[in-house]
């Protein structure tokens, strides 16, 4: 799960996330002024210690999800960053989002060609994707991209394939404050089921209304780009992938791209969630929303909420 402490509540989200906000955890001098004056009184010296300890034990805490990341098709479980390494985390995760590499492609081609024709929705559109259209040839591919330029690509022959601009408004510095909306507000529960009349800041709502009509076999995130604090993050993208899978009351594959950055990760955690992951590759990962959480008021099942760092 994103953040969260493991206080084995699984009602006690918002007092967790709180606590991930809130000042005087990492203790550092600047921000925990009180604190500092207190700490004054138990001796000066356990001030440069507990620092000491703390930066050590997130430094630890991201080797090891860096470790555990690169073989994330093995042992999910463990994977859930504790609140520091969270803080961490925050500050230093919005990498460049990658092209594909020859084993995440295979694995997407794989998916592709198990459902093929199907209805392919992607969030995103790198030239890449074109082959993965084509596998689909008979079905319908439908491509989502804020860059008014790449709409020049598509190649006018190509039967069921469309691309539509679209214009997001969640910049990726936003993500924190949007989790903790979407966790506080009945409006994102995925019970919800018109995602175009939504008051959630995560949906989508004016996207063509052809993504609200079709049921999709299988939905791609790999946009916006959310390469910087001010860059457009996929926040509502991964969040309406969730959404529409769920609406289909059928089986839905979503796949998510660049799962080593912090949103990515949070996020499909948050909306996917861990019991849906049914394979990986890279940064890769491929989520199976099964026709029976069509009516769940959840994203997921409790258990998952009750991760150990
Ligand atoms: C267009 O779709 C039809 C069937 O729907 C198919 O037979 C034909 O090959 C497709 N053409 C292209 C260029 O993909
Ligand atoms: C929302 O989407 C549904 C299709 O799922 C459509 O019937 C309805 O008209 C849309 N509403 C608006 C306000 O666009
Ligand atoms: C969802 O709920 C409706 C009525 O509440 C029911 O008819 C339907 O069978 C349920 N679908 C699933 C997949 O459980």
């Amino acid at each position: 799960m994103p953040p969260q402490v493991s206080n084995g509540g699984a009602s006690q989200i918002g007092p967790s996330v709180q606590l991930c906000n809130g000042s005087g955890l990492r203790s550092s001098p600047k921000h925990g002024g009180t604190a500092t004056r207190r700490m004054k009184y138990h001796g000066k010296k356990l001030l440069p210690v507990l620092v000491l300890i703390l930066s050590c034990l997130s430094i630890l805490r991201l080797l090891k999800i860096a470790m555990i990341a690169s073989h994330s098709s093995s042992s999910f479980q463990s994977n859930a960053p504790s609140t520091v390494a969270l803080e961490a985390d925050r500050r230093v995760k919005t990498s460049t989002a990658s092209a594909l590499t020859p084993k995440e492609f295979m694995l997407l081609s794989k998916i592709i060609t198990r459902k093929a024709p199907c209805n392919l929705l992607v969030f995103g559109h790198h030239s890449q994707y074109f082959d993965l259209s084509s596998i689909n040839a008979r079905g319908i591919t439908v491509f989502l991209d804020d860059d008014p330029r790449k709409k020049i690509e598509i190649k006018a022959d190509s039967n069921g394939t469309r691309v539509y601009n679209v214009e997001y408004r969640t910049p990726a510095k936003e993500a924190y404050d949007l989790l903790k909306h979407a966790r506080g507000n009945p409006a994102c529960s995925p019970a919800v089921n018109l995602i175009n009349q939504s008051s959630c800041k995560l949906a989508l709502r004016n996207l063509p209304e052809e993504i609200y009509k079709l049921k999709w076999d299988l939905v791609v995130v790999d946009g916006p780009t959310g390469d910087s604090p001010d860059a457009q993050g996929r926040m509502s993208t991964i969040n309406t992938a969730g959404m529409l899978a769920r609406g289909t009351g059928e089986t839905t594959d979503v796949v998510v791209h660049d799962v080593d950055r912090t949103i990515e990760k949070w996020f499909s955690w948050e909306f996917l969630c861990q019991q849906n992951l049914v394979s990986a590759k890279g940064k890769l990962w491929d989520f199976r929303i099964a026709a029976d959480q069509s009516n769940s008021t959840s994203f997921c099942s409790s258990e998952t909420l009750h991760v150990m760092p």
